[in-house]
């Protein structure tokens, strides 16, 4: 027999559950383990930074989903100009190829492109094709997408440093009156508030010159994932780890 009709029970009431704690902001990614990758698969270096391309577009898509407003990417280092000749063309070729297939759904996705840099070093076609699509997506508000290339953390501190001691040998600038948020305004990450969620795929448990001064709070993940195996699952790990970090900022709490 059914049971009598009755008004519908009501949930027990409660204590409200806590507010969620605010996801990261700015998210930023060493992607890390392309060369390993290929080497597993008996597969050219190349392969494994070709193969590096998806994630990019999937994690990407999966960060604005999660209402992350900065999404930057470590893509090529300072230091990985000490690399053989033919790899670093490749990446660069890589990287115009990712432009021309990326910039018309960067633009209708929202997405503003930025890169950081001593980007005066990049070869001439992929300077212009990454200028072009940041003329093309400077509108856009939804999340910033930047690219760090040829980008090194102590060259740009020594950049800043040096722009503002010839500001000051000039008498633009009294050294007396620099705080940190002037200082950090003339990094090439000036316009970037600090990193909130630090990701290292590929195993390897250490910065290499990325961010160091946008990291002083930063929470780090580090995964053994390798950067082209690395999916939406493994990034959504990450943001929820992120989650449950309590932090400090140096308050006794
Ligand atoms: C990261 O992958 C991509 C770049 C540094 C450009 P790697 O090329 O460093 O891959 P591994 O570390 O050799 O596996
Ligand atoms: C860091 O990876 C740079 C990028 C991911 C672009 P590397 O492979 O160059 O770092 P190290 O040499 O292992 O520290
Ligand atoms: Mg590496």
């Amino acid at each position: 027999m059914p049971p009598p009709l009755g008004p519908p029970t009501a949930p027990p009431l409660g204590p409200p559950a806590p507010p969620a704690p605010p996801g990261p902001c700015h998210v930023a990614i060493i992607m890390d383990g392309n060369g390993r990758w290929a080497a597993a698969r008996g597969l050219s270096r190349s392969e494994g930074h070709k193969a590096g391309a998806a994630p990019v577009r999937a994690i990407l898509k999966e960060a604005r989903a999660a209402q992350v407003q900065y999404l930057t990417l470590y893509a090529f280092s300072t230091e990985n100009w000490r690399r053989a000749e033919n790899e670093i063309q490749n990446l660069f070729e890589l990287l115009i190829q990712y432009l021309d297939a990326e910039t018309a759904e960067l633009l209708s996705s929202g997405v503003r492109l930025n890169a950081v840099g001593d980007l005066a070093r990049l070869p001439q076609e992929s300077r212009a094709a990454l200028d072009l699509a940041m003329e093309v997506t400077r509108a856009n508000g939804d999340i910033t997408l930047t690219l760090a290339l040829s980008y090194g953390s102590r060259a740009e501190i020594v950049a800043a440093t040096r722009a503002l001691a010839l500001r000051a040998r000039q008498g633009l600038c009294d050294p007396q009156e620099l705080t940190e948020e002037l200082f950090a305004r003339e990094l090439w990450t000036g316009a970037l508030p600090d990193v909130d969620l630090l990701i290292r795929t590929g195993g390897e448990k250490r910065i290499s010159n990325f961010l160091l001064w946008k990291l002083a709070y930063a929470e780090l993940y580090f995964t053994d994932r390798l950067w082209p195996d690395f999916g939406t699952e493994d990034f959504r790990q990450a943001l929820s780890d992120f989650q449950g970090r309590r932090r400090r900022f140096g308050r006794a709490v």
